[in-house]
């Protein structure tokens, strides 16, 4: 226990090797080691600007280099054998590096610490995640405007409270998502924006000493720039935060559809189906088709706002610069942007996968009286009745039918004169849900002309410019 070299890492210093608990709290490389690629090209730029910069030997450069390119390959391929006693990626990757090139690399810390080692490394993956992401967000609205554009003329009830409103289109219900999905991606291209500046080269939080290029490793990171506070650069993980509230933002939105596409695949509703493959049975009710993915879809909002408030609370009150509390940063941003991934592909399958029951949505949207509305702007319109008055008007025809037992069309003409004797057969023209949704044509609303035009509008400015990178 007490020799010199008992601890792997600072051997110079500590003569006792640590506590087994404290090891296992300590290790991060088991799920940091997803860094790996990002932390290679780091240091691998890291250690290029040190060489231009007569800080290591070129040809010191060139071997780092050549020998981290062999440990991504080892670590690719499954043959990288972790070490917990190394800590973390950052370690084992330096002590493999010095098992395969010997002394030169020992250079390559020169000049920084893990602290800006691991800032860097986890803006390159937030940074390659939110691309990723942003795809899938893109094939999903794509996914929801094609749909959108085949069924721009299906009415379907639009509902407030849950309770028939008025009647719209199926079209144009998918279209109010791809907008969502469309802040979302504004959001998470702004986070990108804001995230992409370099902190490699702050060192452990002062700087460093050595003539550094940090504009250098930040181009060849390809970032914007380096970040400017040496401090900041440390201990700054709003781009991680940014990132968690956005997807926690777009996971609702998901959430939301996710409800609608269970509760419009129930039997009651029967609005949509989804068919086998987005469906599980029932180990002992045969007759069940249950929408698992849409639940679970809805659910993933949970740990996704979950992860979010997790790292707000680890962020929280944190003194600068860097703390041992900030490791803890890591688990709960990759499950929760995991979770936010398969949601998201599940969402686009489910999409392309469900097939609308046009009669029962149709059959719906006619009831519930949703057409009192045009009833009573026709007699604003024709009439000219205020149009409060016209409302008044109006509930009293909605009750008579409610007492009849029959819809708003089936009224006989006089009945409707006995409430308002101005009111003329024309009215009829109004009242079914077809002409209700085709006279909506106010901009964004959901007239079927509309819906056709938006979904193309979409689908070409999809094509056009697919992706925000
Ligand atoms: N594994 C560490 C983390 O993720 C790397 C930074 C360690 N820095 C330190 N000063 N111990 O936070």
């Amino acid at each position: 226990m007490n020799d010199k070299n008992s601890n792997k890492m600072w051997g110079g210093r500590f003569s006792v090797s640590p506590s087994e608990v404290m090891e296992e709290i300590n290790a991060s490389f088991a799920y940091d080691q997803r860094f790996a690629e990002q932390d290679i090209r780091g240091s691998k730029a890291h250690a290029a600007m040190l060489a231009t910069q007569g800080i290591i030997t070129k040809t010191d450069a060139k071997t780092i280099a050549k020998g981290l390119d062999t440990v991504l390959e080892e670590i690719k391929s499954g043959n990288f054998q972790w070490q917990r006693s190394l800590e973390d990626v950052h370690m084992n990757v330096e002590a493999r590096l010095t098992e395969i090139v010997g002394p030169a690399a020992g250079r390559l810390h020169t000049a920084r610490s893990r602290n800006d080692q691991v800032a860097t490394d986890f803006r390159l993956y937030i940074r390659d995640t939110i691309d990723v992401i942003d795809r899938s967000l893109a094939d999903l609205q794509k996914t929801l405007a094609t749909k959108a554009d085949t069924y721009a003329g299906t009415v379907m009830p639009g509902f407030t409270h849950l309770q028939p409103a008025q009647p719209v289109t199926f079209g144009h219900h998918l279209l109010a998502y791809v907008e969502m999905f469309a802040r979302d991606r504004s959001r998470l291209a702004d986070a990108r924006k804001r995230l992409n500046e370099c902190p490699l080269g702050a060192a452990a939080l002062a700087g460093t000493s050595f003539p550094i290029d940090r504009k250098a490793t930040a181009t060849a990171l390809d970032f914007a720039a380096p970040t400017a506070n040496s401090l900041d650069s440390v201990s700054d993980r709003d781009f991680v935060l940014e990132v968690l509230s956005t997807a926690t933002i777009c996971a609702t939105h998901m959430s939301r559809f996710a409800e609608e596409i269970v509760i419009w695949s129930t039997p009651q509703f029967g609005f949509i189906q989804l068919s086998d493959a987005w469906t599980t049975g029932s180990s002992i009710m045969p007759q069940k088709r249950n929408p698992d993915a849409a639940e679970l879809v809805r659910a993933k909002v949970g740990r996704i706002a979950g992860a979010f408030n997790s790292l707000t609370l680890v962020m929280k009150g944190l003194p600068l610069a860097y703390s041992k509390d900030m490791q803890e940063d890591k688990e709960v941003t990759f499950d929760a942007l995991d979770s936010f991934m398969i949601a998201l592909a599940a969402m686009n399958g489910m999409v392309q996968d469900m097939e609308p029951a046009p009669e029962a949505m149709a059959a719906a949207a006619g009831s519930g009286f949703s057409t009192a509305t045009d009833l009573a702007d026709w007699l604003v319109r024709e009439l000219k009745l205020p149009f409060r008055e016209a409302h008044h008007v109006t509930g009293c025809v909605v009750s008579m039918a409610e007492k009849a037992d029959c819809e708003l069309w089936e009224l006989p003409l006089e009945t409707l004169q006995s409430v308002e004797p101005r009111i003329s057969k024309d009215i009829y023209s109004v009242l079914s849900v077809e002409k209700s949704v085709a006279s909506r044509t106010s901009y964004g609303g959901t007239a079927p002309q509309n819906v056709r035009k938006v979904a193309r509008s979409w689908i070409k400015r999809l094509d056009r410019a697919p992706y925000n990178r």
